[in-house]
């Protein structure tokens, strides 16, 4: 049974964020969100609302700027994108066209994950209701001066096609693989215009910021980690599902809520993240301690922690798009070493090499699924060295 606590999201008046913004100036709705202090939800923590600063202050060529709403969802452990677009659509379009209101564009794509096409006709009926209320199109909310629309593109299953670069090549009708960075897309992304690529779950927030105020939103959370976040709690605990927390949320906290207290580790962040053993679930979720797009896998006493990360490995493997060659060899060679350390066949000298070679992947590959990759294996060695060397035969 998937829990799903209650969410603020849905509470929203709706139309009150658009509303709000639209009677400001777009600098005045950028400012807004800046001073909501809210970082991206996708998981890289950008502050928004400088990235929407920063597109709209871009210079644009022929007057173009677009809002993509990144809905590619392919962490594994990542589900609360999946049901904000089930269930609140039409927020996440809100927060889509105050994005597009603060940073002058006239155009939003969602990216729409392949596997999520199910969704795709309530999402299109949606957009078409929206249009229909005079909220999308020409003059939005009686504003002549105010054109914005929307267009869900489907995406074809590529984990990669997250990162936004690789999306907006794929956008472009190319293969989904990363670009050099930089330029960064808030400067020369889509069609080489100005773009803001965000979150499904951050547009949310944008529109209940603009709804609720930048003051209600900085109350919540920490200093650095204002506002609540959404996670997908997963793995072995008796109430998997979408839960709602303050940022700063102990592991303690979370575990307790979906029924998960016996965990021997909390994988955050999904199969990129940080393994977290449990002498360390004080630790809080939060951008200045183990942050996360969204993901908490529980790791329940009786599971083997290699078998875990060879699990996760054989994922980066597989969805590595083998443009560079730190991720696409370094990645075969972990999984190769895990297997080894599974078997006992790894040799204290080779663990270090493992080491050394994760560490170099996080400095050398091109893009983010390169560089946080090693992150589960390194954060295993570090944490559960004896156990692993003690599989280690003397002798080898
Ligand atoms: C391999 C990879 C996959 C990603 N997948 C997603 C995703 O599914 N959804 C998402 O919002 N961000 C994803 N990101 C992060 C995006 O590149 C980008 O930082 C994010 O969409 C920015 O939105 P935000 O500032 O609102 O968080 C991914 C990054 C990488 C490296
Ligand atoms: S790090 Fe991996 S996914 Fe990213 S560009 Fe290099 S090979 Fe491709």
């Amino acid at each position: 049974m998937s829990v799903r606590t209650p969410m603020t999201l849905a509470s929203v008046e709706a139309e009150a964020g658009l509303r709000a913004a639209v009677a400001l100036d777009p600098a005045a709705v950028v400012a807004t969100v800046r001073e909501s202090g809210m970082k991206g939800r996708g998981g890289a923590g950008f502050p928004t609302g400088l990235k929407w600063q920063l597109a709209a202050a871009a210079p644009a060529a022929d007057g173009r700027r677009y809002v993509v709403c990144n809905a590619d969802e392919g962490e594994p452990g990542t589900f609360k994108d999946r049901v904000l677009l089930d269930e609140l659509a039409d927020l996440i379009f809100e927060g889509m066209t105050i994005a597009g209101y603060a940073i002058g564009s006239t155009e939003g794509i969602l990216y729409l994950r392949g596997e999520y096409i199910y969704l795709l006709a309530d999402l299109e009926e949606c957009l078409a209701r929206r249009r229909a209320a005079g909220l999308l199109g020409t003059g939005i909310l009686g504003r002549p001066d105010f054109t914005f629309d929307i267009r869900v593109h489907l995406g074809s299953g590529a984990y990669v096609c997250g990162e936004e670069t690789a999306l907006i090549e794929s956008l472009e009708g190319r293969r989904g693989e990363p670009r050099n960075r930089p330029p960064f897309p808030v400067i020369s992304g889509l069609h080489g215009a100005p773009t803001t690529v965000n979150n499904v779950e951050t547009l949310a927030w944008a529109a209940a910021i603009l709804a609720k105020g930048a003051d209600w939103f900085a109350a919540i959370g920490t200093d650095r980690s204002t506002g609540p976040k959404l996670l997908s709690i997963s793995g072995d605990v008796t109430r998997p599902g979408v839960y709602e927390f303050p940022l700063g949320v102990s592991i303690a906290e979370v575990l307790a809520a979906a029924g998960g207290e016996d965990a021997r580790a909390v994988i955050v962040g999904g199969a990129a993240g940080t393994c977290v053993p449990a002498r360390a679930f004080s630790r809080a979720i939060s951008y200045e301690d183990v942050r996360t797009g969204g993901a908490v896998i529980v790791i329940g006493p009786y599971r083997d922690m290699l078998e875990v990360a060879e699990n996760l490995q054989w994922f980066f493997v597989n969805e590595s798009c083998g443009q560079c060659t730190p991720c696409r060899v370094g990645n075969i060679k972990l999984l190769e070493g895990i297997q080894m350390l599974r078997r006992g066949e790894c040799t204290p000298e080779h663990l270090e090499d493992l080491t050394r070679l994760g560490a170099t992947m996080q400095v050398a590959s091109k893009c983010g699924l390169g560089q946080s990759s090693p992150n589960v294996f390194l954060s295993l060695i570090q944490s559960y060295r004896s156990e692993i060397l003690g599989r280690v035969p003397a002798t080898i």
